[in-house]
């Protein structure tokens, strides 16, 4: 069974918890919390203290995805305030450093995931494989949701699937933006299971029949 993240950067600011609720009742059991500076990405979200707060209210997995500039610098707070993977980019710092990234994350229990941008070739996060619990896909740039799944993101993910089934089989293969109804279904074929869903999932109606249909 394939894991749908919620994405909670689609939730109602000013209703935040009233959403987690309706998205627990439909059977969402990770949720994908956005952190932004405004620097690495052209906007702002959530901070360590959206994370600490969404720790306080549910026991589901946080699934925190950091688009901030020199991620080390934040991982104890983000550490602290109650992720589960914490998750950076590749382009977000030296290679040196995203490999310290990693490490630091792992030594305070936390799983550590790695990112990759659309524009960004996948065999650049080759070397951290190993040291990742989860691998993201961007299917669109990040910054913004309700954006257009990208389809030419796929053979990354089929690469991916690839190349970690001989190097480390238990890795989570996440992809993030534009996943729909529609989107999820290539996105699965080719290796991915995790889906962070956003404004498709918010949106939807019936929120649990959009969750099983993006889980089967
Ligand atoms: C974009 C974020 C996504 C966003 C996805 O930078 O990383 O997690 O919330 O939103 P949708 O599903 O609306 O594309
Ligand atoms: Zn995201």
């Amino acid at each position: 069974m394939n894991i749908v993240a919620p994405s909670l950067l689609a939730a109602d600011p000013m209703h935040m918890e009233r959403d987690v609720r309706l998205l627990e009742s439909a059977g969402a059991k990770w949720f994908h919390v956005d952190v932004m500076d405004g620097l690495f990405v052209p906007n702002f979200s959530f901070g360590y203290s959206t994370v600490s707060a969404l720790r306080k209210i549910t026991n589901r997995i946080l699934d925190v995805h950091l688009m901030i500039d020199r991620p080390l610098r934040y991982v104890e707070q983000f550490c602290k305030a109650g992720a589960d993977y914490l998750t950076v980019h590749v382009e977000a710092d030296t290679p040196e450093n995203i490999s310290a990234t990693l490490d630091k994350i792992a030594e305070y229990g936390v799983k550590p995931g790695i990112v990759v941008k659309p524009k960004t070739p996948i065999e650049t996060i080759e070397p951290y494989l190993e040291k990742c619990a989860l691998v993201l896909v961007m299917t669109v740039e990040p910054g913004f949701g309700g954006q257009s799944f990208m389809a030419d993101m796929m053979p990354k993910v089929a690469w991916l699937k690839q190349t970690l089934a001989k190097v480390n089989p238990t890795c989570h293969i996440e992809v993030d933006g534009g996943v729909d109804i529609k989107t999820a279904p290539v996105c699965k074929e080719n290796g991915a299971n995790v889906l962070v869903a956003g404004s498709a999932c918010l949106k939807a109606e019936d929120k649990a029949a959009f969750i099983s249909a993006l889980e089967a």
